[in-house]
């Protein structure tokens, strides 16, 4: 086998600059902070961190509106700020990764500024700009040039005066999409990614990578609503068939805006840009489809399994059995081979904790997700604050929300659809993005420690810092989340086959747990994780054979014991690792 390259034995860590860690104590999280939590970091053990973006952002998609792609946000400090924290990750063997926006920009980045003050400035063709269908005048109102949607608030296209044309946006109309069929625009976004590589970052997370091109022929999509009637009727569906044509709807309103002709080769230029520098540069696409994997080593290098953390309910055996038969075939028949690469949490998405909880097993249901996570083959990315139990945080008070998309939804339920302003507030507390960023909770003090008492946060925090959801309690409690963490972290890197081992499902039909083993030439382990809340003692002779079994890892406290695989014995809810003698 070929030795790993750093990407594939690492675990990452996403880290939200605006929640992770405030130095200055503005309610902003910010460099200086980032750099003083980096002890913790590798206390914790991880390897790599994915840096959601830095950039200066009007903030109107927290960041993912980018007005300078070489600076740093002013409230997370300045470029020396950003060296200093490379430069102390580094030192710590921690490598970072950047967020690269590359589908569009914020509507205040000069290039778009420049833009639409006309239509034959420099840049006039860098973004996506067309004429209406219908001839203005004779006092009409000009219409869009077809009925796309944007997915994040209505209409897919802004009228500008200055043009008299609409530019084009897949998100919100202060992120209008690039031109990306324009050379200039490629050289200029190219020379960005290559600023922040000659200053030593380890790679990029690509963002958004299936909306750069849309279809040239400007389809219509044909779903009978737009997107605010979309979303609440997402939300109401009930019925077998309404949810089935939620899925449908979702699916055809889009359908012409992503995944068009065009990006494989872009991938393959980007590709080629990060092998020009030494040490292993890496891409991971925010995109489930291996096809950007390319022919294994010619596109990304990685790809987020989203469709293992995508279940409708909690997560079961079967799922994750199922998931890893279809992804690891693909994965298989790249021609150079491909590399898996599993998450169950971002700042897209309800936390894991919440998610997969219920009201009585979340805290053993959250030690699984970690598991399986760290067991399965592939590359890990974790979520800032799962370590210690976060939670959503349903924020109902609308005038607290700062995610833009929320806010819209929020008007458009009141204003649109009519609904009363009591739900309105409530399903926009629900759907926001919000509640799965609030800071990072480090100690049971005002704000959770994330900054005084006196300063307001740029979310709030959510109150059960003080019930043991935060850092410096469960350091001290060796059977917190955190320590819990600390352990399989610390096991993953000093257990080969977990990192590398080949995987073979076990006992296929068990509803109740997952077994499986991986291998690698020099070591065995066997990984038995019981979902249920039943004991069970299991006959596994047949499957692995009649040697002992040495556990490794049992989140039971079982001591390293030898045990015999014709009676394993597992507590409710046990994560249980051995190593096969
Ligand atoms: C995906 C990012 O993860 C999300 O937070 C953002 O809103 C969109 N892309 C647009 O950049």
């Amino acid at each position: 086998m070929k030795p790993l390259k750093w990407w594939q034995s690492a675990v990452f860590y996403q880290v939200y600059p605006r929640s992770f860690a405030d130095g200055n104590n503005d309610g902003i999280g910010d460099f200086k902070g980032i750099t003083e939590k980096l002890d913790y970091l590798l206390e914790l053990g991880i390897d790599a961190i994915w840096l959601s973006p830095h950039f200066p952002s009007p903030n109107w998609d927290c960041g993912y509106d980018i007005s300078d792609y070489c600076g740093v946000a002013p409230e997370y400090g300045s470029l020396d700020d950003f060296k200093t924290f490379l430069r102390e990750a580094h030192t710590r063997q921690i490598r970072v990764i950047l967020d690269l926006v590359l589908n569009h920009t914020s509507d205040e980045h000069p290039w778009f500024i420049e833009s639409k003050s006309s239509r034959d400035n420099p840049k006039a063709d860098w973004y996506v700009w067309l004429d209406s269908p219908r001839p203005a005048g004779a006092g009409g109102v000009m219409a869009p040039p077809n009925n796309w949607q944007s997915c994040f608030d209505g209409d897919a296209w802004t009228y500008v005066p200055e043009r008299d044309q609409y530019y084009y946006h897949y998100f919100m109309k202060q992120q209008p999409d690039l031109n990306w069929r324009n050379p200039e625009v490629k050289k200029a976004m190219w020379d960005a990614a290559r600023f922040w590589l000659e200053l030593g970052v380890d790679g990029f997370r690509l963002d958004a990578i299936g909306t750069i091109y849309e279809d040239p022929a400007l389809t219509p999509h044909a779903v009978p609503m737009n997107l605010a009637q979309l979303r609440h009727f997402s939300e109401t569906a009930q019925t077998p068939k309404e949810i089935k044509l939620r899925e449908k709807y979702w699916h055809d309103m889009f359908h012409n805006q992503w995944g068009q002709p065009g990006l494989h080769e872009l991938m393959k230029e980007l590709r080629a840009i990060l092998d020009e520098y030494p040490g292993d540069r890496m891409l991971v696409g925010e995109d489930d489809d291996i096809a950007y994997m390319g022919n294994g080593e010619d596109e990304l290098n990685l790809v987020f399994n989203f469709p293992l953390m995508h279940t409708p309910a909690t997560l079961t055996p079967a799922h994750i059995r199922k998931n890893q038969k279809e992804r690891l075939a693909r994965l298989k028949k790249l021609p150079k081979g491909g590399w898996a690469c599993n998450t169950f949490g971002n700042h897209d998405s309800s936390r894991a904790y919440t998610r997969f909880g219920d009201k009585t097993h979340a805290a053993e249901r959250a030690r699984l997700t970690l598991a399986t996570v760290l067991t399965l083959p592939g590359t890990p990315f974790l979520y800032n604050g799962e370590e210690i139990g976060m939670t959503d945080l349903i924020i109902t008070d609308p005038s607290k929300l700062r995610d833009t998309m929320a806010t819209w939804y929020h008007q458009s339920l009141i204003n649109d659809l009519k609904v009363d302003a009591a739900e309105a507030a409530q399903r926009a507390g629900e759907m926001t993005r919000d509640k799965n960023r609030t800071p990072m909770q480090w100690s049971n003090v005002a704000n959770g420690g994330f900054c005084a008492k006196n300063v307001e946060p740029w979310l709030p925090v959510n109150p059960n810092y003080a019930a043991g959801v935060n850092v410096k309690d469960q350091r001290n409690d060796p059977m917190s989340l955190f320590n819990y963490y600390k352990r399989l972290l610390h096991l993953r890197k000093s257990t080969p086959a977990l990192v590398a081992g080949k995987y073979t499902p076990l006992e296929i039909q068990a509803k109740d747990y997952l077994a499986f083993t991986r291998r690698v030439e020099s070591q065995t382990v066997l990984v038995i994780l019981n979902f249920s809340d039943k004991r069970l003692k299991l006959d596994l002779s047949k499957s692995i054979g009649a040697a002992a079994l040495h556990i490794i890892f049992s989140s039971a406290g079982r001591s390293r014991t030898l045990e015999n695989p014709a009676e394993i014995h597992l507590g409710a809810f046990e994560v249980h690792i051995a190593e096969l003698k």
